[in-house]
């Protein structure tokens, strides 16, 4: 159990820890507050990178009280292991600090072995924090640890589409389907992703900045990569000043464009589309999670959001488990619908031979 101002230094570890300054790809984020016995700030630091100090060094080396019988309030378990920097459970166990609170086990087998290292050495920590808080830690290096799990970026796809399914009109404008509402958030959405996927066909049709914007049309401080991914001609994305960097996947394999994404750094892609490329991906299963912008609106005609998945029979359909339905209101303009959705195993994947 947690004393209230633990409670309060998780809350702000994990804020520390989300700083948009902090570049996403193969680094967890993490945060750190170290409390005195009395349960007031000592200090606080958080982890900026590849090659930086980790979250516990940071506000280790920002504390200028005595630590002993301290608290470190953690959003990761401390590393146990010698990287580009030493293991912080040495750090925490030198500095004398007595309780450590952790809201998330490290899934990295090189770095775990963190609170077992702590408890032989006397320190008491504790791992029961609230779920809460327990599900942003874990919502935080989504990527991260999905990366480890499967040694591939994780993949949401995003598709805004009509009432009727169409990704686009018959002339190819799809620009734009759903409201400010659902614009907003997509910028959002590219904030918590370090790369945007789009194929050749929408670099080609809708010259897309693939940048973070806000309301106002300033850019987000952390912006991602842009990629264009296909092996035919298509101009460069529009240049825009403080816009990630754009890089062309000259392959129509998504499983290798993920591999490329992945060496180099990149750790949660969103692929935005267009229906060649989100089919592609869905084939391949590729996609972990579906993000689909539903508009109130009607073409009858123009690009079914998903091309062909060859499926000519029922049995063989691709089936989504509804994860959240929420609407997504302009003040001026339509509301449309957001769908949260995961493809679920394809039923002649599992049907026994
Ligand atoms: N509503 C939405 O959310 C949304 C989002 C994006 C786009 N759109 C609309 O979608 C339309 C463009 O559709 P699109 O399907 O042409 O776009 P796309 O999926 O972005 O690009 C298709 C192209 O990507 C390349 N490619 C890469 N991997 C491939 C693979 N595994 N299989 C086949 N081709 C692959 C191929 O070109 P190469 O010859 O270069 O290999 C292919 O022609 C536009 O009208 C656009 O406005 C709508």
């Amino acid at each position: 159990m947690l004393e209230d101002a633990e409670r309060q230094a998780l809350r702000r570890a994990l804020e520390i820890a989300a700083d948009p300054a902090v570049p996403l790809g193969p680094n967890p984020r993490v945060g750190c507050v170290l409390l005195s016995p009395a349960g007031d700030v000592l200090a606080e630091g958080h982890h900026r990178g590849a090659g930086t100090p980790h979250a516990e060094a940071d506000a280790l080396s920002r504390a200028s009280a005595p630590l002993t019988g301290a608290t470190a309030v953690v959003t990761l378990e401390p590393c146990d292991h010698v990287g580009r920097t030493g293991p912080c459970t040495e750090a925490l166990i030198s500095a004398s600090v007595g309780r450590v609170v952790i809201a998330r086990r490290d899934p990295n087998p090189v770095a775990s072995g963190g609170v077992q290292h702590l408890r032989e050495a006397g320190i008491d920590v504790e791992l029961d924090v609230p779920e809460e808080l327990a599900a942003a830690a874990a919502a935080l290096n989504r990527g991260w640890e999905h990366g480890l799990q499967r040694q591939r970026p994780l993949v949401t796809a995003k598709i805004a589409l009509t009432l009727d399914g169409r990704a686009a009109a018959a002339d190819g404008t799809s620009q734009w389907i759903t409201g400010p509402a659902a614009r907003d958030e997509v910028h959002l959405l590219r904030t918590t992703c370090d790369t945007v996927l789009v194929g050749t066909g929408t670099a080609r049709s809708d010259h897309p900045t693939l940048t973070a914007r806000r309301p106002d049309g300033s850019l987000h401080p952390r912006q991602p990569l842009r990629a264009v991914m296909g092996t035919g001609e298509a101009p460069s994305l529009p240049a825009v000043d403080g816009a990630g960097e754009e890089i062309r996947l000259l392959t129509r394999d998504p499983s290798a464009a993920l591999t490329e994404l992945f060496a180099r750094g990149a750790r949660h892609v969103l692929l935005e589309g267009g229906p060649t490329l989100a089919a592609a991906f869905l084939q391949a299963g590729l996609v972990d999670e579906l993000i689909v912008h539903l508009a109130p609106t009607l073409l009858g005609a123009g690009r079914p959001a998903v091309a062909d998945l060859s499926i000519t029979t029922l049995t063989d359909r691709l089936d989504l488990e509804l994860i959240d339905v929420t609407p997504l209101i302009s003040p001026e303009g339509p509301t449309d619908l957001r769908l949260t959705l995961r493809p679920r195993a394809r039923p002649s994947a599992i049907r026994p031979t």
